[in-house]
């Protein structure tokens, strides 16, 4: 069984390159919070990664919707800027060359952007 939570809708990424989402729901035993970058990947698809560096885990971005480096190529970290692939996450530059950004699937249902919170890694996900 899945449980789908809405994260957004296709047509807010049409003024912005990346959304980083704040992301929470309560399940039976615990409140879920986490950080998601949401975006195109350059050739039209949709992806997102939670929102956590490999190198430090900190956030990646030092101001809302701000994801990409001064080029719009890599997804960058602004605490020691770290550069990701957008279309698979991969570092290919900084301290955490070689690791990836973790990768959250979409399900998508017209306009709304969903995931299934059953197949998030837990293990990376603060509670409450
Ligand atoms: S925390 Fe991201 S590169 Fe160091």
């Amino acid at each position: 069984m899945s449980r789908l939570i809405k994260i957004s809708e296709r047509s807010a990424l049409s003024t912005t390159a990346c959304l980083t989402l704040d992301i929470g729901y309560r399940d039976s035993v615990m409140d879920v919070h986490f950080d998601i970058l949401l975006l195109n990947d350059g050739s039209g698809k949709l992806v997102a990664y939670l929102n956590q560096c490999p190198h430090t885990g900190v956030n990646l971005n030092w101001q809302p919707n701000q994801c990409f480096d001064q080029e719009q190529r890599y997804l960058a970290c602004s605490l020691h800027g770290a550069l990701f692939q957008p279309e698979d996450g991969f570092c290919v530059y900084g301290p955490c060359r070689g690791q990836s950004l973790v990768s959250v699937a979409l399900v998508l249902d017209g306009d709304s952007i969903l995931i299934d919170v059953d197949a998030l890694p837990m293990d990376k996900l603060s509670s409450k």
